[in-house]
Order: C-alpha cells, then sequence, then structure tokens
C-alpha cells in the first residue's frame, strides 16, 4: 500500500515534478487517501500535500504551484496510521522545512520512538503518523553527523539513514530529500518495494517500475534492508554497515499500451477483455521440440519435485482463489495432496512442512506482505517456495527458490481479474509438468490437456464477444440489488467465491460465495422472494455434479429466488430453473473456471458502474497490500 515516486535530474526545471506527479497518477492503485509531493533546489525544499484523490493535490499545485526543482519525491497513501487527512499525508516535513520524507510500510515501535525523542529533545508530532517520526529521527541523527565532523551534504544524509534504519522495527520504503543536497535522494528499504529507474542525466524511483515507465525500462533491484543514494548521473547502494553493493539490474517490458485505458471508461474493463492475450502469452514457449513441457524459469530438479509428498499454495483474496482452483487440477493429475491456505493464516497455523514440501506462493503483485511473511516462513522450515507471481522483481519472486511467471501484463484496476485466469493457467502448467516428471500422465495425456489449454483463449473471446446479456442483466438489478448469493460446486466453488468478492469490492454489496451442497446446512435460511442467487453449473457431460447443482438451484426458486445461471452452451437442462443463462462455450471441467469466471467480472463491473461506484479504485483498498 502507498505509492512512492521520486525523481531527480541534473538542472532545476519543472521536469522532476512533472515525472513524479505522472508517477503518483500510475500508482494511485496501490493508495489514494491523500497524495504529496516535495521538491528541492539551490533554492530550498518545498512541499504541497493534500487529502483525497490526486486530482485534490493537482488543484492546489496549480492554485500554489512549486518552483523549479532538482529532485523531487512524492507520495500516494493508504491510511494505517492516522485518518486520511492533509496534516498525515506525506511527505513529512521537519527540522523547519530542511528534511522531506514519504514512507510506505509501517514503523512497528513508532510510539516509543517518539516518547524518546519528545522526552530528549522536546519535540511533540504534529500528525497521527508512524511515518513523522521517522523524519524527525532522521533530522536529529543527520545533526549528530554534522556535529561529528562530516560536512552537511549528501555524504552526512546517507550515513543519517543508514544510522536510522536499525532503529527501526518494521516495514519501510523512505525516500528522504534534504535542502542541504538538492542533487541527491536518499532513500531505504527493509520488506516494502523500491525499484531504481536508469535514465539518462536523470534517475527515477519508485514502488514499482511502472512509476517511471513512460521515461525508461532499465532498472535496478534495492535489496532487503539496502539504502540507495540516487543522483542525476549515479546510484550507489549499500548495505547497513556502509558496504558498497551491486544491485541486480533488468528491463520491464511496459509498453504505453499496456498501461494506458486504450480507450476502456476503466482499467477493469480493459483488463477483463485482455484476458485471451494474457492466458495466451502465459502459455506461449512452454513445450521442447518433442511436445514436453518445459518450465525453464522454475529452478527446482526433477529430482525434488519427484521426491515431494504435499503441495501448499498460499496466497491471499483472488489468487487464493486461483489456488482453491488449481488444487483440483494438480491433485487430479498429480495424485499428490493439495492444501490451499490463506498466507495470513499459514504460519499462525504451524503447518508441517519439509523438504518434501512445495510450497506455491500466488500473487499478481508480489509484494503482498501477508504471502511474503507465508514465504519466509515456510523457507525458515525447509519447504521449497514456487512463486507464481505477475511482476518480476518483486520481493516474492526474489525470495522464493523458483518462479513461474504469469504473463497478464501490468493489472491496474484494484479488482483483479487478467491476473486470475492467468495465475490459473500457470497452475495448471505446473500441475501438469509435476505430472510429466513424476510419471503421473503420459506424454500423450499430457499433450492432449495442453492442446486443450492452447484453445482457452479463443474460448475466453466468444465469451467476451456475447457478454452483452450480463450487462443487460446488470443494469438492470445493479440499482436495485443489495444482496447476491453465489453457488458452486467442484472447480465452480472457487468461483463463487471469487464471483462474491469482485461483487463486493468494487459494487459494495453484501455478496457471498457457497459451495452449493453447504446451502442445506445454513445459508439457505437467506433465501426470500426475489434473492439473486447467481449459479456456475458444471458440464452436463459430469453428470454426478450437474444434477446435484441443478437441484440446488431448484431448491433456491422454491423459495422464491431470482436465479441466475453462468452455463455451457447446450446444457438445455438449466433452461426451465434459470431467469437468466449466461453461456459459455464447452470445456473440459478443470478448465471451465478460466470461462465461467468471465461473466461474473464483467457482471460486477457494469452492477459496479450502475451504482456509480468508482471501479477502478474501490473506498478503502489498494491494489498492493504491503501491510500485514
Ligand atoms: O497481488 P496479490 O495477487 O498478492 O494480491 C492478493 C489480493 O490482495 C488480491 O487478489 C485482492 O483480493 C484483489 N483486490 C481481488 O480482486
Amino acid at each position: 500500500m502507498c505509492g512512492i515516486v521520486g525523481c531527480i535530474a541534473r538542472e532545476a526545471s519543472r521536469r522532476s515534478e512533472e515525472v513524479v506527479m505522472a508517477g503518483l497518477a500510475r500508482l494511485e492503485y496501490r493508495g489514494y487517501d491523500s497524495a504529496g509531493i516535495a521538491t528541492v533546489s539551490n533554492a530550498g525544499l518545498d512541499y504541497r500535500k493534500k487529502a483525497g484523490k490526486l486530482a485534490n493535490l493537482q488543484e492546489k499545485l496549480e492554485g500554489e504551484p512549486l518552483a523549479d526543482a532538482t529532485a523531487a519525491i512524492g507520495h500516494t497513501r493508504w491510511a494505517t496510521h492516522g485518518s486520511p487527512s492533509d496534516t498525515n499525508s506525506h511527505p513529512h516535513v521537519v527540522d523547519g522545512g530542511a528534511l522531506a520524507l514519504i514512507h510506505n510500510g509501517i514503523i512497528e515501535n513508532a510510539s516509543l520512538l517518539m516518547r524518546r525523542i519528545q522526552k530528549d529533545h522536546d519535540i511533540d508530532p504534529v500528525s497521527e503518523t508512524d511515518t513523522e517520526v521517522v523524519a524527525h529521527l532522521l533530522a536529529l541523527t543527520y545533526h549528530d553527523v554534522c556535529d561529528s565532523g562530516v560536512t552537511p551534504g549528501v555524504d552526512a544524509l546517507a550515513e543519517a539513514m543508514r544510522r536510522v534504519m536499525p532503529e527501526l522495527q518494521g516495514t519501510f520504503t523512505l525516500l528522504a530529500i534534504h535542502r542541504d543536497c538538492p542533487d541527491a535522494i536518499v532513500a531505504a528499504r527493509r520488506s516494502s518495494p523500491l525499484v531504481i529507474g536508469l535514465g539518462d542525466g536523470q534517475n527515477y524511483l519508485g514502488s514499482d517500475a511502472l512509476a517511471f515507465s513512460e521515461w525508461t525500462d532499465q532498472c535496478l533491484e534495492i535489496g532487503q534492508d539496502q539504502m540507495v543514494v540516487v543522483t542525476s548521473d549515479s546510484v550507489r547502494v549499500y548495505d547497513t554497515h556502509g558496504n558498497r553493493q551491486t544491485p541486480h539490474e533488468f528491463t520491464v517490458d511496459f509498453s504505453h499500451e499496456r498501461t494506458s485505458k486504450g480507450g476502456w471508461a476503466t482499467y477493469m474493463e480493459k483488463e477483463i477483455h485482455e484476458q485471451p492475450r494474457a492466458v495466451a502469452e502465459t502459455l506461449e514457449n512452454r513445450t521442447d521440440e518433442q511436445g514436453y513441457l518445459t518450465l525453464d524459469e522454475l529452478r527446482i530438479s526433477a529430482d525434488v519435485l519427484r521426491q515431494l509428498d504435499k503441495v501448499i499454495i498460499i496466497a491471499c483474496g483472488t489468487a487464493a482463489y486461483a489456488g482453491q482452483v488449481a488444487r483440483y487440477a494438480i491433485e487430479h493429475w498429480c495424485r499428490i495432496p493439495c492444501e490451499v491456505e490463506l498466507a495470513h493464516e499459514f504460519r499462525y497455523r504451524d503447518p508441517v512442512l519439509d523438504q518434501q514440501t512445495l510450497v506455491v506462493a500466488v500473487s499478481q503483485s508480489g509484494e503482498t506482505m501477508d504471502t511474503i511473511m507465508a514465504v519466509r516462513h515456510a523457507r525458515e522450515q525447509g519447504a521449497r517456495v514456487l512463486a507464481i507471481v505477475n511482476t518480476p522483481g518483486s520481493t516474492i519472486s526474489r525470495e522464493s527458490d523458483a518462479v513461474l511467471l504469469t504473463h497478464a501484463g501490468p493489472e491496474i484496476a484494484v479488482a483483479s481479474t487478467k491476473a486470475f485466469t492467468a495465475q490459473v493457467t500457470a497452475c495448471y502448467l505446473l500441475g501438469l509438468y509435476l505430472a510429466q516428471v513424476r510419471g503421473n500422465k503420459y506424454i500423450d495425456e499430457i499433450q492432449d490437456y495442453l492442446e486443450k489449454l492452447s484453445q482457452i483463449p479463443d474460448k475466453m473471446q466468444t465469451v467476451l464477444n456475447t457478454s452483452s446479456l450480463v450487462n443487460e442483466v446488470a443494469r438492470e438489478l445493479g440499482p436495485k440489488t443489495e444482496s447476491v448469493i453465489f453457488l458452486g460446486r467442484h472447480v465452480g466453488y472457487p468461483i463463487a467465491l471469487e464471483g462474491a468478492l469482485k461483487l463486493k469490492e468494487i459494487a459494495y454489496i453484501h455478496a457471498e460465495g457457497f459451495a452449493a451442497g453447504e446451502l442445506k446446512h445454513g445459508p439457505i435460511a437467506l433465501v426470500d422472494e426475489g434473492q439473486v442467487v447467481v449459479t456456475i453449473v458444471p458440464t452436463p457431460r459430469r453428470p454426478e455434479l450437474h444434477r446435484k447443482v441443478i437441484s440446488n438451484i431448484q431448491e433456491v426458486r422454491a423459495r422464491g429466488a431470482y436465479t441466475i445461471v453462468v452455463a455451457e452452451e447446450g446444457d438445455d437442462a438449466v433452461n426451465e430453473f434459470a431467469e437468466v443463462v449466461f453461456r459459455v462455450p464447452q470445456t473440459p471441467t478443470l478448465y471451465m473456471p478460466l470461462l465461467s469466471a468471465i461473466p461474473l467480472q464483467i457482471f460486477a463491473c457494469e452492477v459496479a458502474t450502475a451504482r456509480g461506484c468508482d471501479v477502478d479504485q474501490p473506498r478503502n483498498l489498494a491494489k498492493s497490500v504491503t501491510v500485514e
């Protein structure tokens, strides 16, 4: 949560401010409670900050423009400590306007540190944030460093940052500027993301590379507990002992087409429609000339994979539902027990893990703190960790033993759509690879599964091309519906959960997903005249599943429910029990989630629009949940 961006150029101009404001717009998905910017030049340090969306800050800047500057740092906030107010917004400017600091993360010992500063230096906080104390601490330490003989300027600020880092408990990315050194930005990170962008005569800093994607694709990864001094021409990285480090350099692929709305009203709509491509690109180049599945980036040997006796998928939110879908496939194909656990519950359960356990961490951002902590716990217990992530260079990918990348491209809308279907696809590839390596399936069987998987993008396109009924029904129900129940069985169950989550998070409608079989054990009491119930119906080619779900629809209908059904083309048995049927093409049972998720995404998006909600930036949420 919280987006951070910085830019430093050789000459003072509007450039750094413009880059930072553009970067904040791209990072607004990380938090949008308030925003702020600080700039510095030989003429001094200045700042503006404002509660509410970035537009409020833009308006303030129009009324009170900042002077030309060499360096600028900007912040978009998702409030943790203190309400979203002007005062609590970042940057926090201290020491009589000498130093400005922005922060992403949580400082767990903030109160303790603040009490110390209040006692020793008679400084009272003006905000309710955990960040302000770090700004004071940095400024005080800067004076100590200068008093010890170091010339005021960038080296003193870097030394102060180095001394402050070990005093902080919790997580942070910090960016600081000082009026004594208008030619540098000093930054540090622990368990929160920070990427440096390399330009020509100017350099950039960001919570992720998207922040500066318009200007450069050349990036440096900043490691755990490292600090960095960035000038317009140089980047120096240090560990907390002051030893120089060599950062890993990488290139990102952020073509403009992938990061702009491209004519769609919202990023969510655009991303829903990008799913055929996301799945196709995730499947690309995965086989060798003999037709064997090869997952090149999977740096775990076949021997290790053969010895596994358990798979545990850890993830949060939508990514966890992708894991739940994957479990059916992995157990069916590989005959290996597969559990799915919410990452934030995982380590508290004290799970049984050893070297024969494969822990699969699924995450779009690769920065979800709950998942990062679960990955660390799994590795400490000796398990192998495979990351399925959409963001190369992210913390989860760096901290795992192996990585399988989804190629969904940047996902900007808070509600996850294309990342979900790409995650499910990558999990299928993993399942088939395990089945191949462990000998659970013959190669011709694997090829048959792969062939059918390769047909999914076209089938997704069909769902998208024929979705006008979904929009119509959503527009009609949207304004008058306050509760929706989603039902599914087998792989339809996680899709019911995902359909409910989408509606909750963007349309603020109370929605719940249930395993259809669970209905009679309690939830059916909720069903009353007019209750909207959406049911994901399995293929009639699995009659034992199909007929049970049809019975469940009849049960809710008998109690007055308004029934919407997602069913395969040609499944006419559903017609008499449904007010509305959303059709998807026929496909193997295990792959059905890749198709049936789409009408539910479109439904949520259209209902949210009909209710006047902000589809891309729903209230209280942020795209990357980087706090626990
Ligand atoms: O970046 P991640 O995939 O780790 O994020 C996990 C969840 O926070 C995320 O899927 C969240 O549930 C989405 N907003 C759902 O649409």
